[in-house]
């Protein structure tokens, strides 16, 4: 099975990309900040403290959860429940960086995460895909953008969908705090991998990254298998 790791903070332009280029190449793209905002959703709806690890360990330890795809690509069920339909929301995203910072919830969702590579050509996307969960995967990638170019791009998606409840500034604070806890965290932190290729998109469209993707994935001759 091939393995494309693509790395990077938060509204950098991974998953976009990263999903055209699975389509592309016939890949299944694999979203795993689903798996840790599904955590984060349950956690949260249960009352948890999801800023102390004893807790959010006892809590997620009788769980199951399990990530599907079908057409509309990849669900993520807990417990068998579909949580796929709230995880897109700012508080998903903020409840995912918390959780995320605990050995237990992130031992548990290793093997989830390694296990769609086995089974599968994966176009990988989160922040310790190179460093930790496929380090031998057979493209790196770790995709930045500054952080006011990813807050604009927040605003605009946000605004898109109708649930733009924030200014662009507030925006902008709760990247630099979630880049910030991402990057510090004690166990597997946000990363570039030694031998990934940093991509800048700061001053680059959607097309231009896909096809930027797309050179380093012929270059590997990986869309010849
Ligand atoms: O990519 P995302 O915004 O959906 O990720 C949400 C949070 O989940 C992110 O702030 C940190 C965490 N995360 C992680 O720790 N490791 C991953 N591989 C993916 C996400």
């Amino acid at each position: 099975m091939i393995s494309i790791a693509i790395d990077g903070p938060s509204g950098a332009g991974k998953s976009t990309a990263a999903k055209m280029l699975a389509a592309r190449l016939h890949f299944h793209y694999v979203d795993t900040g689903a798996l840790y905002r599904a955590l984060g959703y349950v956690l949260s709806r249960a009352g948890v403290n999801l800023d102390e690890e004893a807790p959010v360990r006892a809590a997620i330890q009788p769980l199951t959860v399990r990530l599907v795809f079908n057409e509309q690509g990849q669900r993520v069920l807990v417990n068998e429940e579909d949580v796929t339909p709230f995880l897109r929301t700012a508080q998903a995203g903020e409840n995912a960086s918390r959780v995320s910072v605990h050995a237990s919830v992130r031992d548990k969702l290793l093997e989830i995460q390694r296990r769609a590579a086995r089974e599968y050509n994966v176009i990988m996307d989160g922040r310790d895909i190179g460093t930790q969960v496929l380090p031998q995967a057979d493209l790196k990638v770790f995709i930045t953008a500054s952080v006011q170019e990813r807050a604009r791009r927040r605003y605009h998606e946000l605004q898109e969908n109708q649930t733009l409840s924030q200014s662009l500034e507030e925006i902008i604070a709760d990247i630099q705090k979630r880049d910030e806890r991402d990057r510090s965290r004690a166990i597997a932190p946000l990363r570039k991998a030694d031998d990934a290729t940093k991509l800048d998109t700061t001053h680059m469209n959607l097309e231009q990254v896909v096809q930027a993707l797309c050179d380093l994935v012929a270059e590997r001759s990986l869309n010849r298998s």
